[in-house]
């Protein structure tokens, strides 16, 4: 049996979880959280709110699948690596932020990281077994969101309910905005970075609308290798839960008799500016990638309550990066500090 923690069950990816390991005979949930929603006795130990590791620690399980959403996700990743408890990670945040502390947590740990955001577990999937000599570089692919092709123009007056209508996935409102806006790509592209520890020039992001190649890697040769799947999340998180058995899923497999279109595009940077700033903030490396995501959770509560426009995310991320050292933290105490005050600052150019 493997004993699984699953944190953010009341979400998107957590109820998709709770599917596949009620399906699973060999998955047993041990532990339940979620942010303010009730548990009602979902598992054996639950918890709403708080210091999740306090939860972790009572449930010492087999598995972490942390799929909380934002910065508060860290300090459970954290725990997971730290204690060498194989981490099923959704919540691309806490790896974005605290990258550096991640890795060093696992080294200390010892234990699986196994992504379960669909791009980062295609990518997994296609480098296991590899050689890193043999790479030539990394292709994540995006749908576009639902505002593909629109000039900036055309998204000055966009609304929450728009920015939430995505074309391929069904998922929670702040990563659905995140898609929207390619800040998701960005916050990938910086993820990708940290799991695969390949340098941010042999990452590149294509547009694939529809959803159906999920990342591909390139090798030296000239060959190429592409994961390719339904849009449908419960793969990717079967594949982490019962690595590396590959459990079967409901999800159909491709059918290529059926109208299946697969057609690429560069993304379009300068209406979606957000995707170039998670790359210089990765590329800068210290805590502006922390200073972007902690930014961008600002700025995405603030469209999400209609208080700041939908361009107005990115120039919000934009000049708090401009206002942080982006120094690199020492320890946790540091990063959260530096979290804190790009909030603030996010807090002050959303509303100026
Ligand atoms: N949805 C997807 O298809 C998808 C795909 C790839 C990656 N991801 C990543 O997975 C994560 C979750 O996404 P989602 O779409 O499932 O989000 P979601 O539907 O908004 O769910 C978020 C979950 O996190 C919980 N939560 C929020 N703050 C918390 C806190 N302080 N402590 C404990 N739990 C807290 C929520 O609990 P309450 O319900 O009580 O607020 C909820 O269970 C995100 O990092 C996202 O980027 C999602």
């Amino acid at each position: 049996m493997t004993r699984i923690a699953l944190l953010g069950a009341t979400g998107s990816i957590g109820r998709q979880a709770l599917e596949i390991i009620a399906a699973e005979p060999e998955l047993e949930l041990v532990a339940a959280a979620s942010g303010s929603q009730p548990l009602d006795g979902l598992a054996p130990l639950t918890q709403v709110g708080g210091d999740l590791t306090e939860l972790l620690d009572r449930a010492q399980p087999d598995v972490v699948l942390n799929a909380v959403v934002g910065f508060a996700g860290l300090p459970a990743t954290l725990w997971a690596l730290e204690h060498g408890v194989t981490l099923a990670l959704a919540n691309k945040e806490s790896l974005v932020a605290a990258g550096e502390l991640a890795l060093a947590a696992q080294e200390r740990g010892g234990g699986l990281l196994l992504p379960v955001d669909s791009e980062h577990s295609a990518a997994y999937q296609c480098l296991e077994g590899r050689h890193r000599e043999q790479l030539d570089s990394l292709v994540l692919t995006g749908s576009g969101g639902p505002f593909r092709g629109r000039t900036r123009e055309e998204l000055e007056d966009v609304t929450p309910e728009e920015a939430l209508a995505h074309p391929t996935w069904s998922m929670g409102p702040k990563i659905t905005v995140d898609s929207a806006s390619l800040a998701n790509k960005g916050l990938e592209l910086i993820e990708a970075h940290f799991l695969f520890g390949l340098p941010y020039e042999r990452i590149e992001v294509v547009l694939q609308p529809t959803s159906v190649v999920h990342a591909l890697v390139r090798f030296r040769d000239g060959a190429s290798l592409a994961h390719l799947g339904y849009p449908d999340m419960r793969v990717p998180i079967a594949f982490a839960l019962t690595y590396p058995g590959r459990a079967a899923t409901p999800v159909p497999p491709l059918d290529f008799t059926q109208g299946l279109v697969v057609e690429f595009e560069a993304p379009d940077l300068e209406t979606f500016p957000l995707l170039a700033l998670a790359r210089r903030a990765g590329e800068d490396g210290g805590t502006y990638p922390c200073a972007f995501n902690a930014a961008n959770e600002v700025a995405v509560a603030a469209f999400l309550e209609g208080r700041l426009p939908f361009l107005a995310i990115a120039s919000t991320v934009e000049e708090t990066l401009a206002d942080v050292d982006g120094a690199p933290a020492r320890g946790l105490d540091e990063l959260v500090e530096a979290d804190r005050k790009a909030r603030r600052l996010a807090e002050g150019a959303a509303v100026a």
